[in-house]
């Protein structure tokens, strides 16, 4: 059975200052048996989550929003896998607001994925398509490309040992407040299960977890968890409100204990 994750992505919102009390809060609210719990702060507020979460809620997970695809170099600015590690456990990697504001193509996400991978970081692989291509009725082909574009360089073996997570966040849906449909989050799950299956190197797309993502709050998390193949949220604005979270990660417990008497 896969697991159930819900992961909060709080982009660049907190401070080194107060992110620790609000993933302690989180972290009291959300207190439900058989789901993983994952908060991706900024770089900066890393250490204070991880201290935060280490004395009450040691089995939450911390996340980076980013890593760079070298090692070590002249990058002013950035962050290497080799630096996160003892920060974070997981690392988010193909944010469509890197794709758009840091120009990240497929290739470049291939690499951090790999870096990730290396560093025995969890990468959340994030892929989706624009609303255009969706009018156009490209999603397919879209998430294919970018799951190939990522994914094809690396070992199907290491991909698994590294647990790798993909989230479909259909860009149109991130931060607007119109979430996609559970039918359609379903319909790209299968997509990218058969793009994963289409790579062709002995990968079993069913033990991969999907997350969906894109507007998801405490009132819609249903629809989503209420389809199979989905296994949990990438959540962004409502990440940063505990009374969501609370809400999220409750109703992620149900299909938990449900798979759980299940299988
Ligand atoms: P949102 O963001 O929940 O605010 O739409 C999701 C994401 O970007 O991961």
């Amino acid at each position: 059975m896969r697991d159930v994750i819900v992961a909060g992505n709080w982009k660049m919102h907190t401070t080194p200052a107060d992110a620790g009390d609000l993933a302690r809060t989180i972290a009291a609210r959300t207190h439900v048996s058989g789901v993983t719990r994952v908060i991706c702060p900024p770089f900066v507020s890393l250490v204070a989550v991880r201290d935060a979460l280490a004395e009450t809620a040691p089995d939450v997970g911390v996340g980076a929003q980013n890593v760079h695809h070298e090692l070590q170099g002249a990058y002013t600015g950035e962050i290497s896998a080799p630096m996160l590690v003892g920060l974070a456990t997981w690392v988010i990697v193909g944010h469509s607001e890197r794709r758009r504001d840091a120009g990240e193509t497929d290739e470049l996400v291939g690499r951090k994925l790999g870096r990730a991978i290396d560093a025995g970081l969890r990468p959340i692989l994030c892929v989706g398509e624009r609303s255009a291509q969706r009018e156009a009725g490209s999603q397919d082909a879209v998430v294919r490309r970018q799951l190939d574009g990522a994914l094809r360089d690396h070992d199907a073996a290491a991909l698994r040992a590294g647990g790798l997570v993909i989230a479909y966040e259909p860009v149109w849906a991130i931060g607007t407040g119109r979430n996609a449909s559970g039918r359609d989050a379903a319909a790209m799950a299968a997509a990218i299960r058969d793009g994963l299956a289409g790579l062709g190197r002995g990968w079993d797309p069913d033990e991969v977890p999907i997350l969906y993502g894109g507007s998801v709050t405490s009132a819609n998390i249903a629809e989503f968890l209420a389809e199979p193949s989905i296994d949990g949220a990438l959540v962004g604005g409502a990440s940063l409100k505990p009374d969501e979270m609370a809400g999220i990660v409750a109703r992620a417990g149900l299909t938990a204990a449900a798979r759980g008497a299940a299988g």
